[in-house]
């Protein structure tokens, strides 16, 4: 078994951050999405990967997978030249997964408790393909499935109007050879992309045997704004364990599950977890309220900051109480010390404001 992560597409629900960073980079809790997709993967012991990369994407992606590809797995990555469909992702990739079958991940999406579940429930069986379905109140925004007694896919299509199961197709695959005949088989649809749905849909009309898992546990799909800031949420509330590694004055307070990396130093500040700060971050003068991940040196004085992702070596300053916000790397917000103002903010990278 091989398995193939989806890392191309525009990120456009995501700009401005996405114009500077794949959206697969940006962290959820200590590290990027795309490492905890790909630990997945090992952990349910599939040690060869093909990442499919966009042009923007393929170099960022590289350079942060260093030398992570050789430890742990062998890494290939295939170039999407243009984001034409998740079905299109896999022609692309049809050379590296060759007559294998394939796991399939979406490398923006996370699921409770990883793959080996899935992976193990498919190996014993003999079907061409297997979905991971999730229910949902309002399917009508997702891929839908209708499924008979025993769990077996009998129908699917993307985004209905009137939905005939509130089963999400969310993200996670697995597929034979034969998914490839049932792309050469499809067309675009109308917003232009191959779709994996319809592919599946015509795989069903060939005669193949497609299996379905319900997933019990969340799913987080960080591709907007409010699923980056639920996924961080999720994974900070899942880290009960506290671990302070930097500075911590006398005049601080903790409270709650607090994780504090090397080199950070925190004076006459407020913590309440969960929440994590990342080495070398400086915080004076402040409160960081629960939910906030601050990343590797960022320096925060004269503030409060709630339920936010505050990227590598920002600078805030006085700027009231931030909530619910991002804030890109390098960012520099000043305001006026004491200020009582309220924010909500979706801040891109390098970018200066002054709030005063
Ligand atoms: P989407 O989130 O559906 O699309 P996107 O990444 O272009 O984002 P947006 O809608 O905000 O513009 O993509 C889901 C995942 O699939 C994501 O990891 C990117 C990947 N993908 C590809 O690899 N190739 C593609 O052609 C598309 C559409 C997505």
């Amino acid at each position: 078994m091989k398995a193939l992560v989806l890392a191309a597409g525009k990120g456009t629900r995501l700009r401005p951050l996405t114009n500077t960073v794949p959206k697969h980079l940006l962290p959820v809790g200590d590290r990027p999405i795309l490492f905890r997709v790909l630990d997945y993967i090992i952990d349910a012991g599939i040690e060869e990967i093909g990442i499919v990369v966009s042009p923007d994407s393929g170099p960022c992606i590289e350079e942060a997978l260093g030398n992570w590809q050789q430890s742990r797995a062998r890494v290939t990555f295939i170039l999407q030249a243009e984001p034409k469909g998740l079905a299109h992702a896999v022609q692309v990739a049809q050379g590296f997964v060759g007559d294998s079958p394939f796991l399939m991940l979406l490398g923006d999406t996370l699921v409770e408790d990883g793959v080996t579940g899935f992976l193990d429930d498919f190996r014993a069986s003999r079907f061409d393909a297997s979905v991971v379905l999730k229910e949902v109140e309002d399917p009508r925004a997702f891929g839908v499935a209708e499924v008979d007694s025993s769990g077996k896919v009998i129908y699917m299509v993307e985004k209905p109007k009137e939905p005939k199961s509130n089963l999400a197709i969310i993200g996670v695959y697995i597929f034979t050879p034969k998914i490839h005949r049932a792309i050469a088989g499809i067309e675009p649809s109308w917003r232009g992309e191959l779709e994996i749905t319809d592919a599946i849909q015509r795989l069903l009309e060939m005669g193949g045997q497609i299996k379905s898992h319900l997933l019990k546990g969340w799913w987080l799909d960080i591709g907007s704004n409010d699923g980056l800031l639920k996924a961080n949420r999720v994974i900070l509330d899942a880290s009960a364990e506290s671990d302070i590694r930097g500075k911590v004055d006398r005049q601080t307070r903790l409270e709650g599950s607090v994780q504090i990396g090397e080199q950070a130093e925190l004076e006459n500040s407020r913590v309440q977890g969960p929440a994590l700060i990342a080495a070398g971050c400086r915080i004076t003068n402040s409160t960081i309220k629960p939910f906030t991940n601050i990343r590797a040196g960022t320096t925060i004085e004269d503030s409060t900051i709630e339920g936010s992702l505050i990227l590598e070596n920002c600078r805030l300053s006085g700027i009231g109480s931030l909530t619910d916000s991002i804030v890109g790397r390098n960012a520099v917000l000043t305001g006026q010390r004491g200020s009582p103002k309220m924010l909500r903010l979706y801040v891109g990278d390098d970018c200066e404001v002054d709030l005063s």
